[in-house]
Parts: C-alpha cells; sequence; structure tokens
C-alpha cells in the first residue's frame, strides 16, 4: 500500500473504467454469495494467532540480516529505514489492538507522532526521534506479548473492531504489508546480498498454454461482504457486467518486454500516455528498474546480486505508464480492474466468484509465488494448480499487475476503522456511488513473490501512483473480444515460444 499522501497529478486521458455498478441494469441478477468461511470464534483466533506470528517471523528476518547502521540508514528517499519500519509496525500494534481492542493503556503511546505515516513523508523520516534497533526490538516484543494476552480472553463477536478477529488480522495484514515494503528497500539497498531463498518452480515440461484466453461476457460478483478480514475498499460485494474480453494467459515477460524496448518503444510518442511521456523525457527511462545493457544482453540487480535478466519470467519493476506504452505498442490495453478480478474468480459453472483462482483452499506452495518464500517471480506459465477457470495462470503471486483503473471506492463505500487506509487516497467528494476515479493512483492486483497469503486475494486492492516502479509489479495485457487479433508490428514477438 502506498503510505504517501496523496498529491495533485493532471488527470490522465485513459478510457474510463468499464466497471457498471449493481443497480444501473435491473436485469442484473443478485450478488451471488461466496461459499462462507469459517467464522467460528476459536478459528478465526486461532487464524489471528498463526498470521501474527508469520508476520513476526518475517519481520525480524527482514532487519536481523542488517547491521545496526544498515538498519538505520536511508537506502532510498523512497522509502523509510528499515528501524522506522520495525517500530511502526510496533506501534500500529500498540494503538490498534492493546489501546483500541484491549481497552489497555497501551505500551508507548508517546511514541505515537513519530510513527504516524501521515505526519512524516518517507523521504523526511531520517530526521524523526527514531527509537535505536535495539530499543525498536523490545518495543515491538513487548507490544506483542501484550497483544497476545488481548487475543487470549476470546474477543467479542459483539463487538464489530474485533467480531471474527478482524482486528487481529488487520494487523496482521498491516505488518505483513510493511514486510513487503521492507523488501523493496532491501531491493533498492547497495551493498552485498544478504538474503537467501530457493529458485521458484519452472514451467512443468509439455506445458503449451495459448497466448490469450477468453473470459465470456456477463455479470459476475465483484467485491466482498463475506470474507471477515477484507479490508474496506474491498467491500461491498456488488454486481458487474463485463462484456466478453481476451486476457493475456500469463503476465507480459522481460523477453517481450526487451523487444519492446528494441523496437524503439521509449522514443516513440505515441505509445506513451501524455503524461507517461513527459515522465519518460525528463527522467530518461530507457528500461526497467535495475536492469542495464551489457554488450551480450540485460543483465540486473537483484537484492545485491547482479545477474543476466530472465526472459521467460515476467517483467518486473515498471510503473504504470511503461505498462500502459507496451500494451499500446501491442496492439491492446491494460485490463479493467473489473476484468482482472473476473478474470481471476469467477466461476461460470456456479456462477460464483471464488476466493482464490483454483478455489477456497488457502494458498500453497503448489498454488502461487507468495510469501517471499522465493526472491523473485516464477517463469511465466509456472503454478498449473493456481490456474484460474478461464485458464490464466499466475494471477495471484509473482508480480502485482497494474490495471487501468484509477483506484475509487465501491458503491456503497464505508471507511472503516479509519479513514486514512482507504478515503484519504480516493479523489476529493468520490465516497459513494458512482465516484469517479483518482488520477493520482492506479489500481494494481494480484501480489507478488513478497506478498503474505494474509494479504492476498481476489478481491484484494492496492494502489500507487503510476511512476511508481521500487514496487514488485509488472502486468498483462487485454483486448475487448469483439476486435479483431492486434495487429501491432511486433506483437508476435511479445511472448517467447512456450510462455
Ligand atoms: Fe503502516
Amino acid at each position: 500500500m502506498s503510505a504517501v499522501p496523496a498529491r495533485h497529478v493532471p488527470p490522465p486521458d485513459v478510457p474510463p473504467s468499464e466497471v457498471a455498478p449493481s443497480g444501473a441494469d435491473t436485469a442484473v441478477p443478485a450478488v451471488v454469495p461466496s461459499p462462507h468461511p469459517d467464522t467460528a470464534p476459536e478459528s478465526c483466533a486461532a487464524r489471528a494467532l498463526a498470521a501474527l506470528e508469520a508476520a513476526r517471523a518475517r519481520t525480524l528476518g527482514l532487519v536481523d540480516c542488517l547491521d545496526e547502521a544498515g538498519l538505520t540508514a536511508q537506502h532510498s528517499p523512497l522509502m523509510s529505514p528499515l528501524a522506522w519500519d520495525l517500530a511502526h509496525i510496533g506501534n500500529q500494534e500498540d494503538l490498534w489492538l492493546l489501546r483500541r481492542a484491549g481497552g489497555r493503556p497501551g505500551v508507548r503511546p508517546d511514541l505515537d507522532p513519530v510513527y504516524d505515516a501521515f505526519l512524516t513523508p518517507r523521504a523526511d523520516r531520517p530526521g524523526l526521534p527514531m527509537l535505536p534497533p535495539a530499543e525498536a526490538r523490545r518495543y515491538v516484543a513487548e507490544v506483542r506479548a501484550q497483544a497476545l494476552e488481548v487475543l487470549e480472553k476470546a474477543p467479542s463477536d459483539a463487538e464489530r473492531l474485533t467480531r471474527s478477529a478482524f482486528v487481529f488480522g488487520m494487523i496482521a495484514q498491516h505488518e505483513q504489508q510493511h514486510d513487503e515494503t521492507m523488501l523493496a528497500t532491501h531491493q533498492l539497498r547497495r551493498g552485498p546480498a544478504v538474503l537467501h531463498a530457493p529458485p521458484p518452480p519452472g514451467v512443468p515440461d509439455g506445458t503449451s498454454l495459448p497466448p490469450e484466453v477468453l473470459v465470456p461476457g456477463g455479470p459476475f460478483t465483484m467485491g466482498t461482504d463475506d470474507d471477515p478480514w477484507a479490508l474496506d475498499n474491498e467491500r461491498s460485494a456488488h454486481r458487474v457486467d463485463v462484456p466478453a474480453f481476451w486476457l493475456d494467459t500469463t503476465p507480459v515477460t522481460a523477453g517481450a518486454y526487451a523487444v519492446f524496448i528494441d523496437d524503439g518503444g521509449y522514443d516513440e510518442p505515441r505509445w506513451w500516455h501524455p503524461d507517461g511521456w513527459a515522465h519518460v523525457r525528463r527522467t530518461g527511462l530507457r528500461a526497467p528498474l535495475f536492469w542495464r545493457r551489457e554488450a551480450d544482453g540485460w543483465t540486473r540487480r537483484r537484492f545485491g546480486r547482479v545477474e543476466p535478466v530472465p526472459l521467460d519470467s515476467p517483467v518486473l519493476h515498471v510503473s504504470w505508464y511503461e505498462a500502459d506504452a507496451y500494451a499500446r505498442w501491442a496492439g491492446r490495453r491494460l485490463p479493467t480492474e473489473a476484468e482482472w478480478e473476473k478474470a481471476a474468480r469467477h466461476d461460470p459453472a456456479t456462477g460464483r466468484s471464488r476466493r482464490h483462482p483454483w478455489g477456497e483452499t488457502d494458498p500453497g506452495p503448489e498454488h502461487a509465488n507468495l510469501g517471499q518464500r522465493h526472491l523473485e517471480p516464477a517463469p511465466a506459465g509456472a503454478y498449473p494448480l493456481g490456474e484460474a477457470p478461464c485458464g490464466a495462470r499466475q494471477l495471484l503471486g509473482d508480480v502485482w499487475e497494474w490495471t487501468a483503473s484509477d483506484f475509487a471506492p465501491y458503491p456503497g463505500f464505508e471507511a472503516y476503522p479509519y479513514r486514512e487506509y482507504s478515503e484519504v487516497f480516493f479523489p476529493t467528494g468520490s465516497a459513494g456511488a458512482g465516484a469517479g476515479g483518482s488520477p493520482d493512483y492506479k489500481v494494481l492486483r494480484g501480489g507478488s513473490f513478497g506478498t503474505a497469503h494474509v494479504a492476498c486475494r481476489t478481491t484484494f486492492r492496492n494502489w500507487d501512483h503510476p511512476v511508481r516502479r521500487q514496487i514488485f509489479a509488472g502486468f498483462r495485457t487485454a483486448r475487448a473480444a469483439d476486435t479483431t487479433a492486434a495487429t501491432a508490428p511486433a506483437t508476435a514477438a511479445r511472448r517467447p515460444e512456450g510462455a
């Protein structure tokens, strides 16, 4: 999630979202509920405990590999010092689990101004009176010990904040979201490699996938009412009629993106959104972030290692502007948010929307590349068991996928439990049905290899500025089903063999 306060950006010249809110067409059937998740209090408490413990193990893994100087340094003005993230995680837990849910005085409420993300932009955080790393560790441990006491007391289902252990799930998601941000800081950091993980699985032998899959037209249920840990911007469930469209079977690969570069993609204004072209001219962009052209091909820097760019894997570290330009060059476009979600969860056999592309089962290592289990995306075409009903693969995990859509509230949106999670990122005056959409933030879907499964589902919405590239973002492209096949000159080279 972006923690950067909104700033004004001129409205982009892109087609409006194709989302048609429910109620616009009385022929659209009512929302079809998803299979109900297990919301028994003891099940929710057990899930909350496991999610909090998994998040903390990951957080400590991200800080224990660096010395004090590495934790207090600012590795990029786009990011906070890692020691700030660590204590901010504890401070949010102090506020929400101890004070709000537990009714306790809290461990260090005096630290709130230091760790309020909205008071101090990331670039200015090194000047804050932060806790030194050792003190930050003690602080988060003390908060956690008390938070588990609050959880043990079987929080009441009568209170909205604690019903189905919502606030515990929210704080586990918050910590994991910061862990992904901290992973991005590790990627920006200069110096020897300190993070290690096995490579992701490859594409099974004999795999032969079509380049695109058809998602039939018709209504589907977007968003959710019944996922107990869904955040406010994922609510409410509503019917959206999405015309038939073709979607790339997998995310666009680095090899396909390299063809765009070699075809002069960064030199040709007609492929670019006007704001994107101005950005390219101003910044001199020539390739994805961390790429470097060598005599014998592209290399990239990845968590302290320099290696050849794997051409058969999804392209990573591209901005929305770059994704949008590539799509136009390929004679296609980015999918809308509604198209992405329909492809990821609509089951034509039942008319229901699934929680995950493969069904209701929690993500396992066989389904998707999530949770920092690996430190890069898997090759395009991996994870056959994670396939969606439409045949698309890798919709969850690997890379966040930029969509064409601006970040805007769903019909009936209600900020909960605090405005600063979503509402302040919507365009002014837009809360409620029929909002236009923010030119400041584009929606990303699906999660990356650095996203934990507690913060990853087909309804989960992420957003960021269209220039951002340090996040683990790629994309896939789409076209309307009533158009002829794309005709751009290099389209045939968009995908390497077998991907
Ligand atoms: Fe935060």
